[in-house]
């Protein structure tokens, strides 16, 4: 009788399915390879760590901070805006911290539509957009993104009487690995531009690249009509303390400061000081991070492969995105790897109708345990040959 038709609107989680299957796999007496979260299981820079605790300690942190005792983090961004894409950003009126991505695009979706709005997604895509469209009442259309097209949208095959409010796109993508360049979101800013409609590009992955691969901000494509999510939960390990920034279109930055402003009081002062050590650390600290990730990457790849799997090597991101032959129903496998191994991977329809047929790996364990769990899989049937074991 309480939820409002918005929440209601909210699409359940698999998820939740998968965390009783795991629990279901530790009460068998499983030991649990839990490969279905992206959340980073490195520590955060020691300088960050430092200057939180430091924070702590001092009383001018305890208040409520405002618009201006954010200026060192707004400015720390536009710094590594400037060193890592050669981006001028504005930090007064371009930069706004945010409690992390996923808060900063749930409110930037109510900043900048209206209800019954058309927004463009991919397909599939990280889970919360779609709870994101639902709270802010959005007509979603989407765009599938396809292995053959290098999981990039087709934006010409767009029909021509299709005017979105907003795109939103994310490279290095969560869940498929992809990476788009910079011809790309030029593309896709002028695209946008021709349609009316705004371009927020969700960048948590900006620096977990691999080799010698660097990835682009789509803002290099100029800052008007197109806003940026940052988040340091990944490149910096620093997920659970909730920061992150949106860089951009001034107009969508102040309308989101608005809402914003209705709803919360920035981060804690010392996560922003924290955040803003975070950045200020030299470009290697970030590789350092980077590099534990490729060598999971280069132990599972191989691993999935030798299951006859197709396994695109990434080049970013936390995730191997593999398509499983004869794979029809992913939740249905998943849950059953899970209970019959202890392996938990996230199934692909988790993520959207295009990505069935797959699953990910979110690479969070150490590469021997990687390997485990591919020699575990081994012995899982792709279809529901047999029924799951009753206990
Ligand atoms: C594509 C994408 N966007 C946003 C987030 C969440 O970022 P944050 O921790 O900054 O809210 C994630 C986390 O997995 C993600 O994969």
């Amino acid at each position: 009788m309480w939820a409002s038709k918005r929440a209601g609107a909210v699409p359940g989680s698999v998820f939740a399915l998968m965390d009783a299957a795991k629990e279901r796999a530790r009460a068998t007496g499983y030991s649990v390879i839990d490969l279905s979260i992206g959340s980073s299981d490195q520590p955060p820079p020691e300088a960050a760590l430092e200057a939180l605790r430091a924070a702590t300690r001092d009383p001018a942190t305890y208040r409520y901070p405002l618009f201006s005792d954010t200026r060192p983090l707004r400015e720390a961004a536009a710094a590594y805006l400037q060193r890592r894409f050669g981006l001028a950003v504005d930090a007064e009126a371009e930069v706004l911290p945010l409690i992390g991505a996923q808060e900063g695009l749930a409110h930037l979706l109510l900043a900048v539509t209206d209800p019954g709005d058309t927004l463009l997604l991919p397909d599939p895509c990280y889970p919360p957009y779609l709870g994101a469209a639902a709270v802010a009442g959005l007509n979603v259309l989407t765009l599938p993104l396809l292995p053959e097209r290098g999981f990039l949208p087709d934006l010409d095959a767009v029909p021509a009487n299709v005017r979105p409010r907003v795109l939103l796109l994310n490279y290095p993508n969560n869940p498929t690995s992809a990476v788009a360049d910079t011809a790309f979101f030029a593309r896709a800013a002028a695209w946008c531009r021709s349609r009316g409609a705004l371009l927020i590009h969700d960048h948590p992955y900006a620096e977990l690249t691999f080799g010698d691969y660097r990835a682009p901000s789509a803002l290099e494509a100029g800052l008007t009509g197109s806003v940026e999510l940052h988040s340091l939960s990944k490149t910096h390990h620093l997920g659970g303390f909730r920061v992150g920034f949106a860089v951009g279109d001034r107009q969508a930055i102040a309308a989101l400061a608005r809402v914003k402003s209705t709803v919360d009081f920035h981060p804690y002062l010392g996560i922003q000081r924290a955040a803003t050590a975070a950045l200020g650390l030299p470009d290697e600290v970030g590789r350092t991070g980077a590099r534990v990730f490729q060598q999971r990457r280069d132990a599972l790849v191989p691993a999935l492969r030798h299951l006859g799997w197709e396994v695109a090597l990434p080049q970013a991101s936390m995730y191997v995105w593999a398509r499983v032959p004869g794979l029809e129903d992913s939740v249905a496998y998943a849950l059953r790897a899970a209970e019959t191994t202890g392996v938990v991977v996230s199934p692909g329809r988790a993520f959207g109708e295009r990505g069935e047929g797959f699953v990910r790996f979110a690479l969070v364990q150490p590469p021997e345990l990687l390997t485990e769990a591919a020699r575990r899989l081994a012995g899982v049937p792709v279809q529901d040959e047999a029924p799951l074991p009753t206990r």
